[in-house]
């Protein structure tokens, strides 16, 4: 609005981070429920956040999204001498190629001159399945590299877009309603607290993993998204939020 425009959105930012309690907050303008731009111009922000950031040799583990794989369009060289590597954060083949973790990393690998490494397992996965997995060489090996990545880039969703959007089972969409599910991220799904009321079960980044990460970054925007951003970082560990104003004024909307 009318303020936002003359302040710039320096208020807002600190608003917001007042509000969810996090170190630091990028807001772009627009809202990118409406236009694909805004979406770039988040991805924009996490690339000249990323240069001032990475260190030689970092890993960088990413998770899927239309958001993401927006991010992964817009990215630029991070540093001419210096080795980095992209690891998808999950498994995860239920999405369209384009926005799946793995697909994010090659490209996001590509445009900065990095390494990728990937890690095609299906989520959510059985019990049985996963135990086998885990203990295969080179899946083993992959699953170190993203355990230890330096920084995470991830999204978060609206609960019910992403398990629709998954094809999640109609059993496991009724338990979402009931336990009113607002928000999804690294395939936990959290009610408006902040509490986990349904996980995925898959290989990869765990929530309780994030907090030996240096730097978890996460881009979520839109008017749609206010409160499933609000959800998660009742719980979620970050470090740094990439939103939009729309994103941003429906969370401070919100209670
Ligand atoms: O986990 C969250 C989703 O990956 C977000 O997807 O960027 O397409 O809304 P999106």
């Amino acid at each position: 609005d009318f303020m936002n425009e003359i302040m710039g959105l320096s208020v807002l930012e600190k608003q917001i981070k007042d509000k969810l309690q996090v170190e630091h907050v990028i807001i772009v303008p627009g809202n990118s429920d409406d236009y694909e731009w805004v979406k770039q111009d988040m991805g924009k922000a996490c690339a000249a956040f990323l240069k001032k950031i990475v260190q030689p040799n970092n890993t960088i583990a990413v998770t899927g999204g239309t958001t993401m794989a927006s991010a992964a369009d817009v990215m630029t060289v991070l540093n001419k001498e210096n080795n980095y590597l992209f690891v998808p954060a999950r498994g995860g083949i239920g999405e369209k190629v384009e926005n799946q973790a793995n697909t994010i990393a090659s490209e996001m690998a590509r445009k900065t001159n990095g390494d990728y490494r990937l890690l095609y397992v299906p989520d959510p996965l059985s019990e049985s399945a996963y135990q086998t997995i885990i203990n295969e060489p080179s899946i083993n090996e992959t699953l170190q590299q993203i355990k230890g990545a330096n920084v995470v880039l991830h999204g978060i969703g609206d609960a019910l877009t992403m398990a629709k959007r998954r094809k999640t089972a109609e059993t496991t969409i009724a338990k979402l309603k009931t336990n009113k599910a607002v928000s999804e991220a690294f395939g936990y799904y959290f009610d408006k607290d902040g509490n986990v009321v349904h996980k995925v079960r898959t290989v990869g980044i765990q929530l309780e993993d994030l907090s030996t990460i240096d730097y978890v970054i996460t881009i979520a925007g839109g008017k749609s998204k206010g409160q499933a951003i609000t959800s998660y970082f009742k719980q979620g560990k970050s470090d740094l939020l990439i939103t939009d104003e729309a994103a941003a004024e429906q969370i401070l909307r919100g209670s």
